[in-house]
């Protein structure tokens, strides 16, 4: 049987049993998937993804005081008596490193429970892209689910899922069967870039992406919040290497190497 390589624009594209023993890629560049990325990277010890509010603070009732931070947004805006907002660069050193983040977004954490079913479910962004493609080499069917905004498609993560889409193709040495949404994903990465550029032989600057990830609809929203730093802080690609897992066991998320080991 052929390898399997398909995206899926939003998350309500795929049907949770479609995931089952595969691996899922779950991307929300604005922010969510992003700013779990720079928490992990930062030393967070694990982030809970949490579908609601009231379900984040029931966690941090369980917790000790000074062991967690709780973070996320609702209409983009940090959530009443949270620590943190969604803002990646806000995730730093200094704020998580030794706890545990409890964490609570619109759409990304929403996306993230629904991949519950895959075997392994791991978290991009454009920040630790290379890292996840190095992961994912090995496996036989992969699904790439895009968070969107509000139940619509938001380009930054078709883009990145395209980019994902054209590294694995080009770098996995697998004739992938693809899906419409795959395929599309693909062309809309390489015709928004230099080819060079988009082929990786170049580097693709942070204010080039930037520029492009500025398009979408969730950048628009963050643009009217004047957020727009949190857009660059999205667009360093291969800023981090670690890639972090959703353990649907446990319902946490931690950072592994690309090599498998734990950080
Ligand atoms: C989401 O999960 O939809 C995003 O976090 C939205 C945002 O960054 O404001």
């Amino acid at each position: 049987m052929k390898p399997i390589l398909n995206v899926y624009a939003l998350p309500k594209l795929v049907e949770p049993e479609e995931l089952a023993g595969a691996a899922a890629v779950v991307i929300d560049v604005l922010r969510a998937t992003t700013t779990i990325v720079y928490a992990l990277e930062a030393g967070a010890t694990e982030v809970i993804p949490c579908l609601e509010v009231s379900d984040a603070l029931a966690a941090a009732e369980q917790m000790p005081a000074g062991r967690f931070v709780l973070g996320g947004e609702r209409g983009g805006l940090p959530i009443d008596g949270f620590h943190l907002g969604n803002s990646p660069e806000d995730y730093s050193p200094e704020q998580v490193r030794g706890k545990m983040v409890i964490f609570t977004t619109t759409n990304g954490t929403r996306a993230i429970l629904r991949a519950r079913t895959a075997s392994e479910i791991l978290i991009a962004g454009f920040v630790n892209a290379s890292a996840v493609v190095r992961a994912l080499l090995h496996c036989e069917q992969i699904h790439i689910l895009c968070a969107g905004t509000g139940g619509q498609i938001s380009e930054d993560d078709v883009l990145l899922a395209g980019m994902l889409v054209e590294r694995l193709q080009r770098q996995g040495g697998l004739m992938y069967q693809q899906n419409a949404q795959a395929i599309t994903a693909r062309e809309l990465w390489l015709r928004s870039f230099a080819l060079p550029k988009a082929l990786g032989a170049e580097p693709l600057e942070p204010e080039v992406l930037a520029g492009q990830l500025r398009r979408s609809l969730g950048a628009r929203n963050l643009l009217a919040l004047n957020l727009a730093d949190d857009i660059l802080a999205a667009a360093q690609i291969d800023r981090f290497t670690g890639v972090p897992r959703f353990d649907p066991r446990t319902r946490r998320i931690s950072l592994q190497k690309f090599d498998g080991s734990s950080d």
